[in-house]
């Protein structure tokens, strides 16, 4: 007898009637006493194996069936198309191999708090849901990659350990560096304005790290940016290139994983309606928007909607509850109702907090003064205002960093802007142009009170054929966040690091 092809779950249903073995994990299971359904999942997709008692195998039916949950098995049988299968195919199981028989497997179907799963990241992987955000994260670096590539952008590799400041004071890791301080890097965009002199259009994509000492839903302390930056640019040729970046980004996304965010409980209707032009604002328009009357009965009436919905959920928990205390009730079905029940209360405990904290979000915007810069409450608001992605451009010089370049008629303001992506999700593109002339430049780092030595050979580009330049940074957690329609950006990133979480 030959052995048979090796062969992953996705390509199954090229082969009908063949005889093939699979190498995964046991997902799921259910039997009865002469036939068990063995759901197996080998990262490419999951199938139904059913094996049949016979006389001749009866002890190890019985182990199958009994087999915990995630045990490693190969799997051998004929393969035969069903529409209904999972994956469209279904296993007529003729022989198994346990590889491991695993233990009691710590997650279960049932309902578990987020800290839980956090702490279990390095198994919560294997879930469905995370196996599809990990996939959408793929295609997501794949096409940022592709979109830079196939536009005349160089790769550029930036250095993570940096000696001088890249972005804000207040966000450092410190590191001991032979005896002298340095920091892990906030931004590789200092070094890439020195490669686009010599290549013109670069990009660098790695990791930054900042020292974020509050605990929100957008922020991690170690996320993945992708920065272009190009020389001969000024902010509208940069703003032309993140609206081109972010419709390719969603247009494919939704290409290769309509059935994923739909899984994922994405409603993709908003994101098939992301089209070019983006809307375009000044920061001016943004904190006018903010302290009108109309944003405060937005606001007012989105708490109104919040609380009607909380005590709706509060009701339906309370439904839910009596029906659990019924006697005679299937176990199975009060399984079901407190894996419900839990779920509920998770989102009902979400909701109070989002109802407590829209007051002071309504009294922030409604008091928002020129000058400040925008903060979450803020930005989410503001993009709950559009449906398209929105560029919010010329910010106060104060509130942001010393290298973005001055606005020569409005020198109060620089030549930046974010992308707020819309639904609330705020911020996921800072950018700007770059200041190019020398004494500006110095006078800016002067008046930050930055060390001017640090920043020498970032003044030496200025010295030596300064020309226009700009770019941004898009971070990859918050655009997959947006993208997938997630609450928060710790599922985003395989093993997210927030304050107070560096485990596992
Ligand atoms: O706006 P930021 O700070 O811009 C820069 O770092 C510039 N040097 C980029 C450039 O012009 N080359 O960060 C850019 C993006 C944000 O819009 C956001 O998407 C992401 O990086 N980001 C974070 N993502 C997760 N957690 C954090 N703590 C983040 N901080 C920034
Ligand atoms: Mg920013």
């Amino acid at each position: 007898m030959t052995t048979p092809t090796d062969m992953a779950i996705s390509q199954l249903t090229q082969h009908p009637d063949e005889t093939v073995r699979i190498r995964g994990w046991l997902y799921q299971s259910r039997s009865s006493g002469k036939v068990a359904f063995l759901v197996v999942r080998d990262g490419t997709g999951i199938c139904q194996c059913v094996v049949e008692k016979t006389d001749d195998n009866a002890e190890q039916f019985e182990m199958l069936r009994h087999l915990p949950q995630e045990s490693s098995l190969a799997v051998t049988g004929t393969v035969r198309i069903d529409d209904r299968a999972p994956g469209g195919a279904e296993l007529a199981a003729t022989g198994a191999e346990v590889i491991q028989q695993a233990e009691s497997y710590p997650i279960t179907p049932k309902a578990h708090g987020v800290d839980f799963l956090m702490r279990h990241r390095h198994l919560w992987l294997r879930s469905r849901r995370q196996h599809r955000i990990l996939r959408v994260r793929h295609t997501l670096i794949d096409e940022i990659r592709s979109f830079f590539n196939r536009n005349g952008f160089t790769l550029v590799d930036t250095p993570i350990f940096a000696p001088a400041i890249g972005e804000g004071a207040s966000t450092l890791f410190e590191v001991d560096y032979f005896g002298d301080p340095v920091y892990l890097a906030q931004t590789g965009q200092l070094y890439l304005e020195a490669a686009a002199m010599s290549l013109g259009k670069v990009y660098c994509f790695g990791p930054t790290f900042r020292a974020e000492k509050s605990k929100t839903r957008r922020h991690l302390t170690e996320f993945w940016m992708v920065e272009p930056e190009m020389a001969y640019a000024e902010l509208d040729d940069v703003i032309a290139v993140a609206e081109d970046l972010v419709h390719s980004l969603v247009t494919r996304v939704l290409n290769d994983h309509r059935a994923d965010l739909i899984e994922l409980g994405r409603d993709v209707e908003p994101l098939e309606r992301i089209a070019k032009p983006f809307d375009r604002i000044t920061y001016s328009d943004a904190a006018e928007t903010l302290r009108a009357d109309d944003t405060r009965e937005f606001l007012q009436q989105d708490l109104d909607a919040k609380k009607a919905h909380a005590a709706e959920l509060a009701a339906e928990i309370d439904r839910m509850e009596a029906e659990r205390q019924q006697p005679g009730l299937k176990k199975w079905k009060a399984e079901q109702l407190v894996q419900k029940i839990a779920a509920a209360r998770e989102q009902l405990a979400d909701l109070v907090e989002e109802i407590g904290n829209i007051p002071q979000h309504m009294k922030l915007a409604a008091e928002f003064e020129w000058g400040s810069d925008l903060g979450g409450s803020d930005e989410t608001i503001i993009s709950r205002r559009h449906e398209q992605p929105t560029f919010v451009t010329h910010y106060p010089k104060q509130a942001k960093a010393f290298y973005m370049y001055t606005n020569r008629q409005d020198p109060r303001v620089v030549n930046n802007f974010d992308l707020l992506a819309p639904e609330g999700y705020g911020e996921i593109i800072g950018g700007s142009q770059r200041e190019d002339d020398y004494e500006t430049l110095i006078r800016r780092i002067d008046e930050q009170e930055l060390p001017r030595d640090s920043y020498e050979w970032y003044l030496d580009l200025r010295r030596y054929g300064s020309v226009p330049h700009g770019g941004f940074g898009l971070g990859v957690e918050r655009t997959l966040a947006w993208l997938c329609g997630l609450e928060h950006v710790r599922e985003t990133i395989p093993f997210p690091r927030l304050l107070g979480r560096v485990y596992p």
